[in-house]
């Protein structure tokens, strides 16, 4: 199916031709903007006139000379002080839009020339350790910038840099040296045992640490032990992982997310190459030894009294810690599986060690000019109080409570809707609905600042909510449903209400709102953009009567509004990682 060109990217481009024509050797870019004047409004010129030292409403009116309109462009004219107002076709609205309409699996969105690899690491809990909020963030977002991107045409990799090595496996291992039996086998538990049996062995075996000094030393020869390739050791350590990754499954089995087994590339992966990073760098003397360590400096970077903040390669003992797993796992991801691309979704707080990271690697020359590494930083999740998300008891918050919480609000709101389901699908859809909340009141905001968890207003059928687009949703198939054996049909030839043109310019933008959302990394613009789609929907529903509508042909055409609306909410949704029922 060919791509469709939007009409936004239609008229940009002929105003941009004219404005060239108009003014030669300037590159001129008219900035199109949806106006309530007419349907778009070209602002560009003001500041081209500028800079050419040209009158801007002459400009303007040179510009409109060049236009032919008629089939796309009906009507343009100049306005204010050298805008121009675009007034769109009822034909070529129409027109577009059936062209997407023919193209179900993308809506005519073209795949981006050029496309580029790009390795996501997201969604990193810790082994031994519950996941918390923090770690939802990272998933949620991860995901839909992956739906995202994958959807432009870029080829992206996931990587979940899982914290699978550290000291703490020598207190763990050695405890359960110390009281076999104590974890169950990984194939015998579930997501729940697994956790709660990990749970366990950690405070047990951190109470030993704390209280018995002879522990303690054996728990640190146990890091040796596990350092050095011990067989018994590592076997212990492994069990640790495959039992927590039994846990991690059954939460991203219930935020209704797909992670990879081969995607799942710990801390750990990177242990064998990491002598040679830490060679490499103190080679080419981008690290020194400082005290025993082997540190990297950056002049801009700076702690308390001015001093200098290093990052550690390899500490004074000879271990390598996070910054080194980091700096191993750049080289593989750009060497190995030629990533143009380095995306970390992180909490924000990690952005001065991802800067370091960053910066030695472009140093050591691992980080060419050809690639891209950024670190999408993410706010913190604050409870209704405004302060980070704790528990009454003042606990972090564990991930699993909180979607089961979402779930069950959610079954309140379905249940008080629900015509003909039974409880089989209220529970379903109740999954659906309260899992899709809690996405979308994450994405809704830029991921840069903080969010208020607040499940009332997040399960609320009434305003920005991922109920209220999943209702819009479902209240258009059943009028699909309703219109029997009317079936949706493009019109062109018919003249659009003010809400038809309305709706159907929107829709017309999907492409474009995704490529930008996906180029700037902003779920949030396309969150925003289906919200606004629900709205316009609405209005059009309110104004334009469907199945009551004067003529068989309007009834077709407005079904087809209808039709590529639900099309556009499913698509735009799926690429969030939120469902859409189709019965509510
Ligand atoms: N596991 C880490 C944490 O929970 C996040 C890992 C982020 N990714 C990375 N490549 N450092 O804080």
């Amino acid at each position: 199916m060919a791509p469709v060109t939007s009409i936004t990217a239609n008229v940009n481009a002929q105003l941009s031709d004219a404005l060239t024509a108009a003014l030669p050797g300037t590159v001129g870019d008219a900035l199109l903007r949806r106006s309530d004047r007419a349907d778009f409004q070209a602002n560009g010129i003001l500041a081209l006139a500028k800079k050419a030292k040209a009158n801007p409403r002459e400009l303007a009116a040179q510009v409109v000379s060049r236009i032919t309109t008629g089939d796309v462009i009906k009507d343009i004219e100049v306005s204010g002080p050298g805008f121009l107002n675009v007034t769109i076709t009822d034909k070529a609205i129409t027109g577009n839009l059936a062209q997407r309409y023919a193209d179900p699996d993308r809506l005519g969105v073209p795949r981006k020339d050029g496309a580029g690899v790009t390795v996501i690491d997201y969604a990193q809990p810790n082994v031994a350790k519950e996941m918390h909020v923090g770690h939802l963030r990272s998933a949620v977002i991860g995901d839909a910038l992956r739906g995202m991107l994958d959807f432009t045409g870029e080829k992206t990799i996931g990587r979940h840099h899982i914290g699978d090595w550290g000291t703490q496996f020598g207190m763990l291992i050695q405890y359960l040296i110390e009281n076999p039996g104590e974890l169950a086998p990984a194939s015998e538990v579930d997501g729940e045992q697994a956790m709660s049996n990990l749970n366990r062995v950690y405070k047990a075996s951190r109470a030993v640490f704390d209280s018995d000094d002879g522990f303690k030393e054996r728990a640190r020869k146990r890091v040796v032990a596990l350092q050095s390739g011990d067989k018994e050791t590592l076997d212990l350590w492994q069990q640790f992982v495959d039992e927590s990754k039994v846990y991690f499954y059954s939460v991203f089995e219930k935020l209704d997310m797909e992670v990879r087994d081969d995607e799942i590339v710990g801390e750990s992966a990177y242990n064998d190459l990491m002598p040679q990073t830490a060679r490499l760098l103190e080679e080419s003397g981008v690290a020194v030894r400082s005290e025993g360590a082997l540190v990297v400096f950056f002049d801009d970077i700076r702690g308390k009294d001015d001093q200098p903040v290093p990052l550690i390669v390899q500490k004074a003992d000879g271990g390598f810690g996070y910054a080194a797993s980091d700096l191993t796992a750049i080289r593989n991801r750009v060497v190995d599986l030629h990533a143009t691309t380095l995306l970390y979704v992180v909490d924000v707080r990690q952005s001065l060690h991802f800067k370091m990271v960053f910066e030695t690697a472009r140093r050591a020359g691992w980080l060419g000019d050809e690639v891209t590494a950024h670190n999408m930083g993410y706010g913190t999740v604050l409870g209704a109080d405004g302060k980070p998300f704790k528990t009454r008891e003042g606990e972090t918050v564990k991930l699993e409570d909180l979607l089961d919480e979402a779930v069950q609000r959610a079954a309140e709101v379905v249940r008080e809707k629900a015509q003909d389901l039974t409880e089989d699908e209220i529970q379903e859809r109740a999954a659906q609905v309260g899992i899709g909340a809690v996405k979308y009141a994450d994405l809704s905001t830029s991921p840069n600042r903080d969010y208020k968890f607040d499940l009332d207003q997040m399960v609320s059928l009434n305003g920005d909510t991922s109920v209220y687009l999943q209702y819009a949703y479902a209240r258009i198939q059943s009028i699909l449903r309703k219109a029997g054996a009317v079936r949706p049909s493009a019109h062109p030839e018919l003249e659009l209400a003010p809400a038809e043109r309305a709706l159907g310019l929107h829709l017309d933008a999907f492409g474009d709102t995704v490529f930008e959302a996906a180029a700037e990394y902003a779920p949030h613009k396309l969150a925003a953009y289906l919200y606004q789609l629900a709205s316009l929907y609405t209005s059009f529903y309110d104004q334009c009567p469907v199945l009551k509508a004067d003529t068989t042909d309007q009834t077709e055409n407005r079904l087809f509004l209808c039709d590529l609306t639900a099309r556009t909410l499913h698509q735009g949704m799926a690429l969030l990682g939120i469902r859409t029922p189709a019965r509510l």
